[in-house]
């Protein structure tokens, strides 16, 4: 391995943060699909579960709401946000159906897309748009982007007199380019467009405020980035947009005549635990990095920016796009590969990088080409990305697709 890029360990930071999370297996360079949540939350979790279970009558009546409430509040203060304006999901996925379910869209209506959005969000969205008449446009954002002003001259160009409501990603992801929302929204907002940002993997990689970003609708998961436990997210939506929203799941709460988080303040019997874990999170992460959460952003940020420069030496590839698109994870395009096991079960290419190269590297699909997206966050160190070059031509040489062409530099190297 050349000294140029283990030899630089992120010096001067504080050492062992890898011991703070309990990983097994093979190296995780993977954080941006599930996350992973450090050992104390997860005890702190599982001791609340305890408490709660021992006197589950005593939790429901006497205080629950206002637990929910406070820990509602530490997401809002995180996210520049007013605490009425935000309200727990279980995930991005539970954001995105809140919206798009509530919203009265009928026939004249379009809905515009990119052609970055999160693979399983088109499906959902084609139902609806069946049922109720609208229709779905989807515009195509250049990968690899050149520049932020690029992204949004392509969302605009496809604006039409029938685009009620735009969904952009904060940060996309099979691509994991960051889209300059506040500007995109800003000159949507002027159209008289809402626009619903998908920010799954926002908090915790990039700073955020609701209020300046200006959406409609937002959605961010806790489970990523934060590194929360599982089955936790936020929706804000602006107080001008709040009448129409109700939860997927409602019950008695979810009247329209209540203010717009009580209605999603009761949605069933439920494991509260994850939720009431986040603003612990939020301030045990920051209390990891000498500078808090930017310093933690800026760290992974750095990581990502060193790694990434060493793979596309490694792989004589062009650095795809400029440095301030990404934040904490990064991809390359490798082409399009073949991946038969992946045809036979869909999300398969885990078990295949796993089992075949012991590698947890992720490939993602995008516009018919596999991307190489690689995550760093504070449990990674360069060494977790030694390995990948070889990973990578190995696995291009086994799943090349008759029709790949990779750049001819990349070609020498396969
Ligand atoms: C951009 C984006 N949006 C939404 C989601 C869905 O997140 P969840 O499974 O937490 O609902 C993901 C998942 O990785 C994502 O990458």
């Amino acid at each position: 391995m050349k000294e140029s890029f283990s030899g630089k360990t992120n010096r001067g930071e504080p050492a062992g943060y890898r011991s703070l999370w309990d990983l097994s297996g093979s190296i995780n360079v993977n954080h941006g699909s599930f996350g992973a949540t450090p050992r104390v939350i997860l005890e702190k979790q599982a001791r609340l579960g305890a408490d709660i279970n021992s006197n589950r009558e005593a939790f429901i009546w006497s205080g629950v709401h206002e637990k929910v409430t406070a820990a509602r509040a530490g997401v809002a203060a995180f996210i520049g946000a007013d605490t009425e304006d935000t309200v727990f999901v279980d995930n991005a996925t539970e954001g995105f159906n809140t919206v798009i379910r509530s919203l009265p869209l009928g026939p004249g209506d379009e809905v515009l897309l990119t052609d970055h959005i999160y693979a399983n969000f088109p499906a959902p969205l084609a139902y609806l748009a069946k049922r109720q008449g609208f229709e779905v446009r989807t515009v195509a954002v250049p990968y690899p982007p050149q520049s932020p002003e690029q992204i949004k001259k392509s969302v605009l160009s496809a604006v039409t007199g029938k685009t009620k409501l735009a969904i952009i990603d904060h940060i996309s992801s099979a691509t994991a380019v960051i889209f300059p929302v506040k500007e995109i929204v800003a000159a949507l907002n002027e159209c008289g467009i809402d626009t619903f940002v998908d920010g799954a993997h926002a908090p915790g990689q990039v700073p955020l405020n609701m209020k300046d970003i200006g959406a409609a609708y937002y959605t961010g998961n806790h489970h990523k980035w934060l590194c929360a436990p599982w089955s936790s997210a936020f929706l804000h939506v602006r107080k001008d947009r709040q009448e129409d929203i109700m939860p997927v799941v409602a019950s008695g709460w979810a009247k329209p005549e209540n203010p717009f988080a009580e209605r999603f303040a009761w949605q069933g019997t439920r494991d509260f635990t994850a939720r009431l874990c986040v603003p612990d999170t939020i301030s045990y992460m920051a209390s990891l990095h000498p500078a808090g959460w930017p310093g933690i952003m800026k760290r992974n940020h750095d990581l990502a920016v060193r790694t990434r420069d060493f793979l596309c030496a490694e792989l004589k590839m062009q650095k795809p796009c400029p440095e301030d698109m990404f934040g904490s994870m990064f991809t390359l395009p490798l082409g399009p590969l073949e991946f038969p096991e992946e045809k036979e079960r869909p999300g398969n290419l885990y078990s295949i990088f796993e089992k075949k190269y012991d590698h947890r590297a992720y490939a993602a699909q995008f516009n018919g080409q596999h991307m190489l997206r690689v995550s760093c966050h504070l449990y990674n160190d360069e060494k977790d990305y030694e390995r990948l070059p070889d990973v990578v031509c190995r696995m291009m040489k086994d799943h090349r697709s008759v029709s790949s062409n990779p750049s001819g530099a990349l070609r020498s190297r396969l």
